[in-house]
């Protein structure tokens, strides 16, 4: 076995004794047969005496006859298709040194938008492969043999053979190109020190259009041959975004060049690729009359966060997927910092509590995971890409920033770029260089959050002239879990002025009022109120007690909080009552105290709860579900009446989000007024797809209102939107109808969107779109259809993260604990490691339901609050 190939199986990671230096590599993609072929010339440096090579390749047919080392054949090559590893092994041991590493392979473009596969689009009518890489996270290695592990950085030299008429981009500029015949051969130039999941192909047919940044990179978007047009907002986007991290940075852009590029089935939003971003269509291309505001933020969003990750990702990158979260999470808060410079008005810090919110909802689980998590197989690392690493990890940084002051953490970040330039660094390298910058206790601060699960939340208490205060960890189940945290208090009493801020070590703490400086408040005034966690930048929930409550409650009402912290108010009442730490009563009473609120990011975390309080009371007090329902409308129609459907001259984007947003809700809550609108404004925008009174922003509420009143006696409302469907050009207008038409009461309806999904007409890509889509009627007949068709599901999706949200979408809608054990049971002998968690955290979802129905059922006073918030008693 010590000498055998064999020794090299169930490793988490390849041996070092050799690393590869250069990778010189030669590829032939036939788009039509879709394979392609490859030659490989790897310069390696051997640090100890070794008779074997090891490295990786995985669906790969790797020419054996073709292997040298030198001059010297293997005497033996194994490749182990479960570890994905190659072994080559000599005769004899391989000096210590440099060697170049030959061999020959080939392989499949396949249809799994990850490794190389093949991408169709239509291109005058004529239907056409493209040909297309996605290697992060462990895919390279499906392309050529490779040391496929982010820590093994080399330089990469390619040379593709492609049909001359097309276009064939790389990370680098192209040196040289020669035709011969129907076949060009493209040279790039070679790379800096790179890791193997960066580097990218794309071969197809495009278009681009160019602009350069102020050091003259030049900056190219690709679209579909024609759209160009529908790059200018990310071209300039991203124009802008490269100036602004060069500075922030301290550091310019390391390449030549950058080009992105909209590829038409792409499983991510995004991909970072060195010097070759790759986009999802509607995460790249921006249309004035036919994209969304939140189209535009979204496509803002996604180039700021790819192009973040050119510094933060691939000049210094991760040493292993352990510290996936410092790429992730800090492209994540980077990318907010850049779209809040280029477009302030858009008050995008406020918008960055969604992200917090996603992560403090996921790590209130039993089933979440550390920032920090252990990967033992490359077939784990895929699932570690969710809230956790991306929100929590933006969130416990924009934590820290806050805590350090933002130019002490922008001068340590540039000087961390800066040591780890071209290399990797773990978590504990950040830490290191901001506690060296900063002189704070950096590393024990923030070791509480990443390498610990959870979060707590501070249970505040008046007593006399102090605020006392205790931690307990939060989990939505209604236990407390046993983790600690230090906890960064900010606390304010009666004004911003009068702040207090320190770190929470152990389990309690108070402070005394008189503490607050410059506190106004006296005893005996009824106006004073303390808020935690000034403006939600900690990445906790508060629980105060009912003096303290009562305060903030007047406080909203007297217009005295920030947006942000009435968001947190919202947010944490909300997670409080699921957990069954506070009443529903309650939390409706609070609601009620937002009745007058016109902002849109308020507004859009107050609808997202008064959904969640609309769902939760059909199963758990059905009676009641009409009044609470009318009451949640009560809430948000006062602010719908006053933007109504038409667009504004010269309103601000963000009451174009809201109006959208609250058109939406009211649908979603069954507000027969703004279904019959939806609806009549959709049949005249079926007459003319230009009327002004159905613009891309109201279009996805009119397609709800359509889907609410269609059922299989009067589907002509269904019928026309797949006509839309079908007609519709762009993407993102594809998505808006795929997104409604599950979303039918009727059963049967649900069913006929659900087997759409299986057609040719659906990309495989776009499948949560019609999943995320599904009535709350239609859980049932999806789960079915789920139980029924898993085979199938399994095999088309099952190299991408998108199965787990197969899972996610129906499992978790359910409220019993019945179905958590029928759904269990199911999948019992069907469990993979790459939905294992969603399946987990799905069930979990579904149990603490469960119980929140159960705890709600038995709130006494429920049913005589609504009617007094309905009456306007309360
Ligand atoms: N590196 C990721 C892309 C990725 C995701 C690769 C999952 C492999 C598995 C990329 O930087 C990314 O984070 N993309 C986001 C978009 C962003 C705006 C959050 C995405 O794809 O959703
Ligand atoms: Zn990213």
């Amino acid at each position: 076995m010590a000498d055998s190939p064999a020794q090299f199986r169930g490793q988490a990671r390849l041996p070092r004794f050799a690393a590869p230096l250069r990778y010189d590599l030669r590829i032939r993609p036939d788009l039509a047969a879709c394979n392609f072929s490859g030659a490989a010339a790897v310069a390696v440096a051997v640090s100890a005496p070794t008779r074997f090579l090891v490295l990786n390749a995985a669906e790969l047919d790797v020419d054996r006859a073709s292997i040298r080392f030198q001059d010297l054949a293997p005497t033996d090559v194994t490749q182990f298709e479960e570890d994905e590893i190659l072994v080559i092994g000599f005769d004899r041991e391989l000096p210590v040194g440099e060697g170049v590493l030959t061999m020959d392979f080939t392989g499949t473009l396949n249809d799994q938008m990850r490794g190389f596969y093949r991408s169709k689009y239509v291109c005058n009518g004529e239907s056409r492969n493209m040909a297309v890489t996605q290697f992060e996270a462990a895919d390279a290695r499906r392309c050529f043999p490779c040391w496929d592990d982010p820590a093994f950085k080399a330089k990469f030299k390619l040379t593709l053979e492609v049909p001359s008429d097309l276009v064939a981009l790389s990370n680098m500029p192209v040196v040289k190109e020669t035709v011969s015949g129907p076949i060009k051969t493209v040279y790039y130039e070679e790379s800096p020190l790179m890791s193997t999941y960066l580097v990218a192909i794309v071969v197809g047919l495009f278009d681009y259009i160019e602009s350069s940044t102020s050091e003259g990179t030049k900056v190219r978007v690709y679209t579909q041959v024609g759209k160009t047009n529908q790059g200018k907002f990310a071209l300039d986007v991203a124009v802008k975004s490269l100036d602004l991290y060069k500075d922030y940075f301290a550091t310019p852009y390391p390449l030549p060049k950058l080009d992105m590029i909209a590829i038409p089935d792409f499983a991510a939003g995004a991909m970072e690729n060195y010097g070759l971003v790759t986009y999802r269509e509607t995460a790249l291309l921006y249309d004035e009359l036919l994209s969304s505001a939140s189209n535009k933020q979204q496509v803002a969003i996604t180039v700021a966060h790819e192009l973040a990750h050119q510094w933060f990702g691939n000049l210094v990158t991760m040493e292993w997927w352990t510290h996936l979260w410092l790429n992730e999470g800090f492209a994540s808060w980077v990318s907010y910092l850049a779209v809040d410079s280029l477009f302030p008005e858009w008050n995008n810090w406020t918008q960055f509590l969604d992200e917090t919110t996603s992560g403090l909802r996921l790590d209130a689980l039993a089933e979440s995971h550390p920032i920090e998590v252990e990967i033992n197989h490359a077939s784990e690392i895929d699932a570690i890409f969710d809230s956790i690493s991306y929100d929590k990890g933006a969130s416990v940084i924009r934590m820290l920033q806050s805590y350090l002051g933002a130019e002490r953490f922008q001068k340590a970040l540039a000087s961390y770029i800066k040591k780890y330039a071209y290399s990797n660094a773990k978590t504990e390298d950040l830490w290191a260089v901001l506690e060296k910058e900063s002189g704070e206790p950096v590393k024990d601060l923030m070791t509480t959050w990443t390498k610990q699960q959870g979060y707590p939340v501070i249970y505040a208490k008046l007593n006399g002239h102090d605020l006392e205060l205790e931690q307990a960890q939060f989990l939505s189940d209604g236990s407390s879990g046993t983790g600690m945290w230090i906890v960064p208090i900010t606390s304010c009493c009666g004004s911003y002025d009068a702040q207090k801020k320190f770190l929470l070590k152990g389990k309690t703490d108070k402070i005394h009022i008189k503490e607050f400086t410059a506190s106004q408040s006296s005893d005996g005034d009824k106006n004073i109120w303390i808020k935690l966690n000034i403006d939600q930048t900690g990445f906790y929930r508060v629980k105060y007690d009912d003096e303290l409550a009562a305060g903030l409650v007047n406080a909203i009402k007297a217009k005295k909080l920030s947006l942000m912290d009435k968001i947190g108010i919202v947010e944490d009442s909300y997670a409080l009552s699921v957990a069954r730490k506070q009443t529903l009563t309650s939390l409706l009473r609070l609601l009620n105290a937002y009745h007058d609120e016109s902002d849109y990011t308020v507004l859009s975390h107050v609808t997202s709860v008064c959904l969640s309080i609309s769902k939760i009371s059909v199963d758990s007090t059905p009676d009641l579900n009409k009044d609470i329902k009318q009451l949640l409308i009560n809430l948000l129609q006062p602010a719908a009446i006053k933007l109504g459907w038409d667009p504004k001259d010269g309103e601000s984007h963000l009451d174009v989000m809201l109006r959208s947003l609250l058109l939406i809700a009211l649908v979603r809550l069954g507000h027969n007024e703004t279904i019959n609108e939806g609806v009549r404004r959709f049949h005249i925008f079926l007459e003319d797809r230009k009327t002004y009174l159905l613009p891309p922003d109201t279009r996805k509420a009119a397609y709800l209102a359509v889907m609410r009143t269609v059922s299989t006696s009067n589907r002509s409302g269904y019928d026309a939107l797949l006509k839309i469907y079908r007609e519709a050009a762009e993407p993102q207008e594809k998505s808006r109808v795929l997104g409604s038409l599950s979303s039918s009461p009727d059963k049967d309806i649900v069913l006929e969107a659900l087997n759409f999904m299986f057609t040719d007409e659906v990309r495989n890509q776009d499948s949560y779109y019609i999943l995320g889509g599904i009535s709350l009627e239609g859980r049932e007949v999806a789960w079915t259809w789920l139980k029924t068709n898993w085979d199938h599901v399994l095999k088309t999706w099952k190299s991408s993260s998108l199965i787990s949200d197969f899972i996610n979408y129906i499992v978790s809608p359910f409220t019993s604990e019945e179905k958590a054990a029928e759904v269990s049971e199911f999948f019992a002998c069907r469990i993979k490691p790459s939905f294992q968690r969603a399946l987990n955290q799905s069930l979990e979802r579904v149990r603490i339901s469960a119980r929140w129905i159960e705890s709600i059922r038995s709130e006494p006073s429920l049913g005589q609050a609504v009617q007094e918030l309905l009456q306007g008693t309360a």
